[in-house]
């Protein structure tokens, strides 16, 4: 249909006869002389319609609206002195019109196509297809297309193979809630969809194939956030004779060399840095610390032993601790925002948040009460906060923030705070990616719902061989060889060394309160595998929606999915999810009761 396309034109093709093909991006009417940016997937070009050279194309011209489908027959030119346009590859030459043949007109859409204004949400995924039009939006699918261009050669080039692994699969417990497929066969039984391929790549271990990975679909009926989608993608990678450093290795120099590749404006350091789950949460209370800034937490606990202030002296004697950060330059903030500071604590569990802000600039040597604003001031003397500044490593200038409770809150609170100040302050370069692997998690975590002890990552992950014992006696204890590879405080992706022994597993199993019976017939197809000669194996599953919005700059995933649900899990262009026929329930042997849905 077409010679050329739009984005492709230069000054040297000046002369050049050319049909192209595409859409109007924008139109401009210059009394006479009527400018088309034609668009295509490639760019946009600058077409001209001279009612002098061709009367009937201008008269076109002079008809069409934006997102017109065009074909237009010209001659590329240069631009005349002083319009060239240096922000277009295509700035240096229009094309001028011979020709133009309306492909299909266009509805003028809900909203414009050539800019990037904000559009709500719902409209922006009911017509999915024009968003998809915009330039951010086809950047960010151009550029998931080569992340994952790039993984799956990364990890061809290193002797894996991909193996597509069954959507349909047996139900098991544990984990997110299932999406559930009736079987119309088998009356009364249901398919899960997969959470992710773990039991299959594991499989693929016992079957021999050593080196496994998968673009794999996932699918979870959760909650839904910006960073989760009801269906997303994993690379999803399984590998056998391995320990945890060569999982991490293998993703370490993937994750460095794709940022190399399709993402090089980043500064990505290298080694990557390695925390245990300990220290990541004694040092940022998270698991998924944004390492582009400081604000580490400083354990004040011994700085306040003896003090008369009640909050401190009732949270250590309930076996809690006093811990804080210090924020740079934080002094200078106003009532409202500590206020604002305070009541955030509040809600994420704690009884209140001390702040402490030194006045002045320079060292916190030879501090005096007038240099001290705290509403505990008269609790402490400058010496004591001196001494609480310099273990948060403040400076006069800063602002203390300080939790007393137990950990758990004290952690949770202070990993808030600091992403909050780190956000309104702006403290977190854009242009850094900090990755950084967490790893020995904690085995099993207490579950209050369903009082019993769950997998903090899944069942299969194996624990520290001199931990084993503890599973009796002390399950909270136990290490686990699971690992997380975070960037920006964000979770990228999870994975372990897993169990491979079916007695181990049996215990586990044992461990999470599932009764012999119920072992075998949800998990009897592994507990068997294992007896065949499995292998010592281990992976790990990058989320692609994250990775790639990562390298977009992009906060939600939705961004870098073609076509993804809102928060309730629905797709307001087609409408799914939806009620079926009568005789389509019939046939997978359904009958609906609502009562509990609609009161
Ligand atoms: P896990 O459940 O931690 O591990 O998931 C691994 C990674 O998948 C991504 N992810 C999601 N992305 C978008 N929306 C969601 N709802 C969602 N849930 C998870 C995240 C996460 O880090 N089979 C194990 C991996 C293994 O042990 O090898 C697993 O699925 O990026
Ligand atoms: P109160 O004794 O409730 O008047 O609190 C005195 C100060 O201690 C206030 O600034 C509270 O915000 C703060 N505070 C209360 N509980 C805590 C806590 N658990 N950790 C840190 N500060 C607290």
């Amino acid at each position: 249909m077409r010679t050329h396309r739009c984005g492709e034109l230069r000054a040297g093709d000046a002369g050049t006869p050319v049909i192209l093909a595409g859409w109007v991006h924008r139109r401009r009417d210059h009394g006479g002389l009527i400018f088309i940016d034609l668009r295509d997937s490639s760019g946009l070009v600058q077409v001209v319609f001279n009612p002098q050279i061709a009367p009937e194309a201008s008269a076109v011209a002079a008809e069409v609206r934006n997102e017109f489908v065009l074909l237009v027959e010209g001659e590329v030119q240069p631009r005349r002195a002083g319009t060239e346009n240096s922000d277009l590859p295509t700035g240096a030459i229009e094309v001028v019109a011979a020709r133009v043949e309306v492909l299909n007109p266009a509805e003028t859409p809900p909203f414009p196509v050539n800019q990037d204004t904000p559009v709500d949400e719902l409209t922006r995924l009911r017509y999915r297809y024009l968003d998809l039009r915009r330039e951010r939006m086809a950047a960010n699918l151009r550029l998931r297309h080569r992340v994952v261009k790039f993984m799956r050669d990364y990890l061809d080039g290193r002797d894996f193979i991909e193996v597509e692994t069954p959507v349909l699969n047996l139900a098991t417990p544990e984990g997110a809630r299932d999406y559930l497929v009736p079987s119309r066969v088998h009356a009364g039984s249901f398919y899960a969809l997969p959470q992710s391929p773990q039991q299959w790549k594991q499989l693929l271990m016992v079957a021999g194939f050593e080196k496994y990975f998968q673009i794999a679909r996932c699918y979870r009926d959760e909650d839904l956030r910006a960073d989760r989608q009801p269906e997303f993608t994993q690379l999803d990678v399984e590998m056998s004779f391995v320990e945890e450093e060569d999982i991490l290795a293998l993703i370490e120099g993937l994750y460095t060399e794709l940022a190399a590749n399709v993402g090089p404006q980043f500064e990505v350091p290298s080694p990557f840095l390695r925390l245990t789950y300990r220290e990541a949460i004694e040092r940022f209370g998270s698991d998924k610390p944004d390492l582009r800034y400081g604000m580490e937490i400083a354990d004040l606990t011994s700085l306040v032993a003896d003090t008369e202030f009640a909050v401190f002296r009732n949270a250590t004697e309930a076996g809690g601790r006093i811990r804080g950060i210090a924020v740079p330059g934080g002094a200078d903030t106003p009532r409202r925002g500590l206020d604002a500071l305070t009541e955030l604590a509040r809600e994420n569990g704690a009884g209140g948040l001390v702040t402490v802000a030194f006045t002045g600039e320079g060292s916190l040597d030879g501090l005096t009460a007038e240099d001290v604003r705290s509403p505990v001031a008269r609790f402490f003397t400058p010496e004591q906060f001196a001494a609480l500044g310099r273990a948060c490593g403040a400076s006069r200038g800063d602002l203390l923030l300080i939790a007393a409770d137990r950990d758990a809150v004290t952690s949770r609170v202070l990993d808030v705070l600091r992403r909050r100040v780190a956000e309104d302050r702006d403290l977190a370069d854009p242009g850094q990616l900090i990755f950084a692997f967490i790893t020995q998690f904690p085995m099993f975590e207490w579950d209050g719902d369903e009082q019993r002890w769950s997998a903090v990552h899944h069942l299969f992950t194996a624990p520290f061989a001199e931990d084993v014992e503890l599973m009796d006696t002390d399950p909270g204890a136990v290490r686990s060889h699971a690992y997380d590879i975070v960037c920006n405080g964000q979770e990228i992706g999870s994975g372990s060394i897993r169990i491979h022994r079916r007695e181990l597993l049996m215990r586990v199993l044992a461990r999470l309160g599932m009764a012999e019976e119920e072992a075998t017939t949800k998990f009897g197809h592994m507990l068997e595998a294992f007896t065949y000669g499995a292998p010592p194996h281990g992976g790990i599953a990058p989320g692609i929606d994250r990775t790639v919005a990562l390298f977009a700059g992009e906060r939600d995933i939705r961004e870098v999915i073609a076509f993804p649900k809102t928060k309730s899990a629905s797709d307001p262009m087609t409408g799914a999810p939806s009620p079926v026929s009568e005789r389509q329930l019939r046939d997978v042997h359904i009958a609906l009761d609502l009562r509990a849905a609609r009161s």
